[in-house]
C-alpha cells in the first residue's frame, strides 16, 4: 500500500510509520522535522492547505491516515478557534482534497466524544455527548469524514513510546516513578487503552477489508488510570516513586472529562477477526518495548 500518514512525528502517526517501515511506501506529513527509516517525511504545516493538496497530489497515497490535530484537551479549551481550524478544518480540507482524488481517508478520533454516563463499555453505535471543546471538534470532524462513504473513523485511546520529548500516559509514569516521583492517579477515571504498537497492524486489516465507517480500536477490557500505574510500577518492579490514588472531581482542569471511557472491541473481532489484547497484556507488550530499546530507537528518528 501507498500511504500518507499526517502527525508523523506525534505519538500514533510516528509509531505507525516505524511499525510499517519496510512493508509499504510511506510518506509522512509533520510540521515537527522527524526522519523515520523507510518513511519520505514532509515537514509543513497542515494549516497550509495549499502546500498539503500539492503533496497528496505529488504522493498519490492509496489511502491517507490523519493522526494530526490538536490533541492537548485543556489546550482546545482554552483555545477553542484554534481548536476548531485544526480539527475540524483542517480534516474538512483532507477529505475534499482525498474525495476529489479518490483516496480512502482514515481519521482518528477519540473515547472522549462520550460523556461517560454509560453503564456498559461504548460501542460504536452509542450516541457521542462531548463534554468539551476537544470532543466536539473531533465530533464534527467525524461528520465530515462521514459524509464520504469510503473513508474509515477509528476511535481509540492510546500509550506507547514518544519519538520526541513528549510524554504518553504510560511513559509519564514510568519516567516519573524511575526518577522517584510521587504522582497522583484516578481512581474514577476508566479507559480502555491499546498500545500504539498495536494500531498499525489493526489499520493494515480494516483497509485490506475496505472496512468502512467507524471502529473502536482498544483493549479488551478497561482499568482505572490508578490500576493502570501500579500494573506498570508491578510489572517493571520499580521501588522507587509513589502512586497515590486520587479523584478526578479534586482536580481543576480547564476541560471537563468523561469519568467512564470503556470503550468495546468487539465490532473489530466479529467483522475483521482481529483479536485485541487486555490492558495488562498491551502493559506487558510495553514493557518488552523497553526490554529491547525501542524506545531509545525511536528517539534517534527525533530531528
Ligand atoms: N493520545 C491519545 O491517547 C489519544 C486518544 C484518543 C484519540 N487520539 C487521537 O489520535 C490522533 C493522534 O494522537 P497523538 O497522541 O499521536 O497526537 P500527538 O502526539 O499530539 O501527534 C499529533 C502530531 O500532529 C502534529 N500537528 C499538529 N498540528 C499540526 C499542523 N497544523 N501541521 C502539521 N502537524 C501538526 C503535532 O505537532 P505538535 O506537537 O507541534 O502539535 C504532532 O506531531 C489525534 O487525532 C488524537 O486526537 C489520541
Amino acid at each position: 500500500m501507498r500511504l500518507l500518514v499526517t502527525g508523523a512525528a506525534g505519538l500514533l502517526g510516528g509509531n505507525l510509520l516505524s511499525t510499517m517501515s519496510g512493508s509499504h511506501e510511506l510518506v509522512g506529513i509533520d510540521r515537527n522535522n522527524v526522519s523515520i527509516p523507510g518513511a519520505s517525511i514532509h515537514v509543513t504545516d497542515l494549516l497550509n492547505s495549499a502546500g498539503i493538496e500539492h503533496i497528496v497530489e505529488s504522493s498519490k497515497p492509496s489511502t491517507v491516515i490523519h493522526c494530526a490535530g490538536a490533541t492537548n484537551v485543556d489546550w482546545c479549551e482554552l483555545n477553542p478557534k484554534k481548536a476548531y481550524e485544526l480539527n475540524v478544518q483542517v480534516t474538512k480540507k483532507l477529505v475534499d482534497i482525498c474525495n476529489t482524488h479518490d483516496i480512502k481517508l482514515v481519521f482518528i478520533s477519540t473515547d472522549a466524544v462520550f460523556d461517560g454516563l454509560n453503564s456498559k463499555p461504548y460501542d460504536e453505535l452509542d450516541i457521542v455527548n462531548p463534554l468539551n471543546v476537544y470532543a466536539n471538534t473531533k465530533i464534527e470532524a467525524e461528520r465530515n469524514v462521514m459524509a464520504v462513504p469510503r473513508n474509515l473513523i477509528i476511535r481509540t485511546n492510546i500509550f506507547g513510546f514518544n519519538i520526541r520529548e513528549k510524554y504518553s500516559i504510560a511513559e509519564w509514569i514510568l519516567y516519573s516513578l524511575f526518577n522517584d516521583k510521587e504522582i497522583k492517579l484516578f481512581n474514577d477515571v476508566y479507559f480502555s487503552p491499546i498500545l500504539v504498537n498495536e494500531v498499525a497492524p489493526i489499520l493494515e486489516r480494516l483497509i485490506s477489508y475496505e472496512a468502512i465507517g467507524v471502529y473502536n480500536v482498544c483493549s479488551s477490557n478497561s482499568m482505572t488510570k490508578f490500576e493502570f500505574g501500579r500494573y506498570i510500577k508491578n510489572i517493571f518492579e520499580i521501588s522507587k516513586g509513589k502512586i497515590v490514588e486520587a479523584s478526578i472531581d479534586d482536580f481543576d482542569f480547564k476541560a471537563p472529562r468523561p469519568k467512564k471511557m470503556n470503550m468495546s472491541g468487539e465490532k473489530l473481532g466479529k467483522q475483521c477477526d482481529i483479536e485485541l489484547y487486555t490492558v495488562e497484556e498491551n502493559l506487558d507488550k510495553f514493557k518488552i518495548l523497553y526490554i529491547n530499546g525501542y524506545h531509545k530507537k525511536l528517539k534517534e528518528y527525533n530531528r
